[in-house]
């Protein structure tokens, strides 16, 4: 049992500490149009129950999590439970399209899910158009109960949910970058908890505070819901211990400075142990290539109790935006638990192997500034949104919505990571989508690719977690690179950063029946058709087909 202020913590957040069964977790989301004013710039923004962030979904392990979602803004939309793996249950994936169509205005639509096997801190948010950059919270599982966590039990826990501002209307924006083929201005400024803190104008009332007490120990839960940056993120002369990333425990690590990319979540714990003040927590992008990116910090504040608020806080030492080797001593220190109560079961042996090139390109447009549109591709295909959720295509054989023939490997392979590629940069449009026989193992290696330019790419994989188990600049060798493959204790999780002009090679098992999408998490790319999605056939036996859709299930 931990302190007291757990307890009411807990107690707080709607949970009875003392009971043991399984619960269902019913939630209201009114999708509402909401004004609120940031850097001196007042616009309406669609939210959730009115929040910004939305509110935060508590759950334990093992119970029935029910989303009762009304749309009442003017956007066709859908909401994403990012991480939750959804066995056999696509029905509350939540992507536009892929599983599912849009809640239209008016319209409601019950998410409905278990929570299985999994525990840590998640996120949700839109699923459709760039929707995100507003609708989105997070998702806080806690373990069964009885089970502690595998660390030092932290007296209070915070959640700190990073986002991206932009001062104009983002849909206007991004739809008028799409009919000029060219890519969407920067965001205005990054957010913590909503709100870009004190190095911004008029942000008297935009600064988030988090009051501590000097020798307590904090469970700092830290989500990208950023929609295009990779972030940075640290608390001025505090390290911080990381003990889980996507909602799987680590071997805690210690470190002064985080990466945490679009789509992944962070959990550290941090000790209030240095001369009570007031110290900056800050995030700035990480971005290793010349492409414009909103470079700014945002800052929160992380106050011992009683210091006033005149004291002016510390700025935490960030690495610098361009700083390849951090990211990568960072990535390679972070490994699974993999203790016997949580271990890490990496498939050793591979049924299926796939190499998938991602990439930008540029097709023909004539309507668009200079002819040209930026397009992006996986293994040259760009992909083409349906008009029919692809899982209802699936699960009622509608034929014509899709085709299964998505290359297991370029069809033309090139120097992928050698000089940069600025002609003959086509793509080839469609709805492909790669077919996996139940419970198939698969080794997938995400290469970048110099098209234009090599960029880092966090790619998120609906409905399963994966290992990291490779990572490496340049091109992928698959004669040398898997004999260095940690098949032990890799990192799981649902997001993984391909490094710049590099690979990640992730493996996972398909044993959960159903079409999943897979997509840099980068919102911009996204846009342009980095994305698949992989159709995982029924298997035999009884627990092992899709379930049945549910009964308010929306046509398109
Ligand atoms: C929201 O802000 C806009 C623009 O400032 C204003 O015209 C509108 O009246 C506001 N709506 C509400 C409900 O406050
Ligand atoms: C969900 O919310 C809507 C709108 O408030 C309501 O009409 C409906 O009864 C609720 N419950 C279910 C199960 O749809
Ligand atoms: C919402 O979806 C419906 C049905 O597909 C479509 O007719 C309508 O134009 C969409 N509305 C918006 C604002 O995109
Ligand atoms: C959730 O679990 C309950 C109890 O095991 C089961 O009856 C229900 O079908 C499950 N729901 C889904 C969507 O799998
Ligand atoms: C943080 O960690 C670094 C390196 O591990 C160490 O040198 C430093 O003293 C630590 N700082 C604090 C405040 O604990
Ligand atoms: C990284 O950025 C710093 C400061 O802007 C610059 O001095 C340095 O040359 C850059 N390093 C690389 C490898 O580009
Ligand atoms: C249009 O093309 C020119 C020449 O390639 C380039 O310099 C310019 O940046 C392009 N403009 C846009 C908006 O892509
Ligand atoms: C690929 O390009 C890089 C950089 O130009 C070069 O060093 C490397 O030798 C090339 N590899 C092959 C197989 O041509
Ligand atoms: C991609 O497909 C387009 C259209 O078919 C083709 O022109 C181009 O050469 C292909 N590029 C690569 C790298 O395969
Ligand atoms: C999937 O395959 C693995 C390895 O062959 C096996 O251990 C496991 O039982 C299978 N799972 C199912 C659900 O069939």
């Amino acid at each position: 049992m931990g302190s007291l202020s757990t307890v009411l913590l807990l107690i707080l957040a709607g949970f009875s500490v003392f009971g043991a069964e399984a619960a269902t977790k019913q939630y209201k989301f009114d999708v509402q149009v909401k004004n609120v004013s940031r850097l001196c710039h007042a616009k309406s923004i669609v939210t959730v129950n009115g929040r910004f962030p939305g509110p935060t979904i508590y759950a334990r392990e093992g119970d029935r999590v029910v989303v009762n979602v009304t749309n009442y803004a003017q956007y066709n939309l859908t909401i994403h439970w990012h991480g939750v793996k959804q066995l056999r249950n696509g029905w509350a994936d939540g992507p536009a399209y892929i599983t599912q169509c849009p809640i239209q205005s008016g319209q409601t639509y019950n998410y409905d899910f278990n929570i299985t096997g999994q525990r840590g801190t998640l996120w949700w948010h839109a699923h459709i158009f760039w929707l995100r950059a507003t609708i989105y919270g997070a998702i806080v599982i806690m373990p069964k109960p009885g089970t502690p966590y595998p660390f030092t039990q932290p007296d209070l826990e915070m959640n700190l949910v990073l986002g991206e501002w932009w001062n104009s209307d983002v849909e206007n924006v991004v739809n008028q970058a799409n009919q000029l083929g060219v890519p969407p201005p920067s965001s205005d400024a990054h957010t913590i908890n909503g709100k870009p803190g004190p190095l911004f104008p008029c942000s008297e009332k935009h600064t988030f505070v988090m009051e501590v007490e000097f020798g307590k120990t904090y469970l700092l839960r830290i989500i990208n819901a950023a929609l295009n940056d990779e972030l940075f993120f640290g608390i001025a002369n505090h390290n911080m211990t990381v003990v889980e990333i996507d909602a799987v425990y680590c071997k805690p690590y210690s470190t002064n400075a985080l990466l945490i990319a679009p789509g992944q979540t962070t959990n550290v714990l941090v000790k209030a142990n240095q001369a009570p003040g007031r110290y900056f927590m800050a995030v700035r992008p990480f971005i290793d290539v010349p492409i414009p990116i909103d470079n700014k910090m945002a800052t929160a504040i992380f106050q011992y109790k009683g210091i006033p608020n005149t004291v002016l806080p510390l700025l935490p030492q960030l690495p610098l935006s361009n700083d390849t080797n951090f990211v990568k001593i960072f990535n390679d220190n972070l490994r699974s638990l993999n203790s016997p109560q949580f271990p890490a079961n990496v498939p050793p042996k591979v049924d299926r192997h796939l190499l998938y090139t991602i990439g930008l390109g540029q097709n023909p447009c004539s309507t668009c500034l200079n002819g040209t549109q930026f397009t992006a591709s996986i293994n040259n295909i760009t992909f083409v949104m349906p008009q029919t959720a692809l899982l209802q295509a699936h699960y009622s054989k509608i034929n014509g919505v899709f085709t299964t023939d998505f290359p297991d490997r370029p069809v033309k392979s090139f120097n992928y990571t050698g000089a940069p590629l600025t002609a003959n940069l086509g793509t080839s449009l469609g709805t492909r989508l790669s077919k996996l026989k139940f419970n198939t193992s698969v080794e997938l290696v995400l290469q970048d690719t110099n098209l234009l330019t090599v960029e880092s790419h966090p790619f998120h994989l609906h409905g399963f977690n994966f290992f990291v188990v490779g990572r490496g600049v340049g091109n992928f060798d698959p004669a040398k690179d898997p004999a260095k493959f940690n098949l032990v204790d890799p990192p799981e999780r649902n997001t993984v950063g391909v490094p710049t002009g590099g690979w990640a090679a992730i493996r996972f098992r398909a044993d959960n029946p159903g079409v999943w999408f897979m997509h840099c998490h980068l919102e911009v790319h996204t846009t342009w058709g980095l994305k698949m999605a992989f159709v995982v056939e029924d298997g035999k036996g009884p627990q092992q087909s899709v379930v049945s859709p549910p009964k308010d299930l929306l046509p398109c």
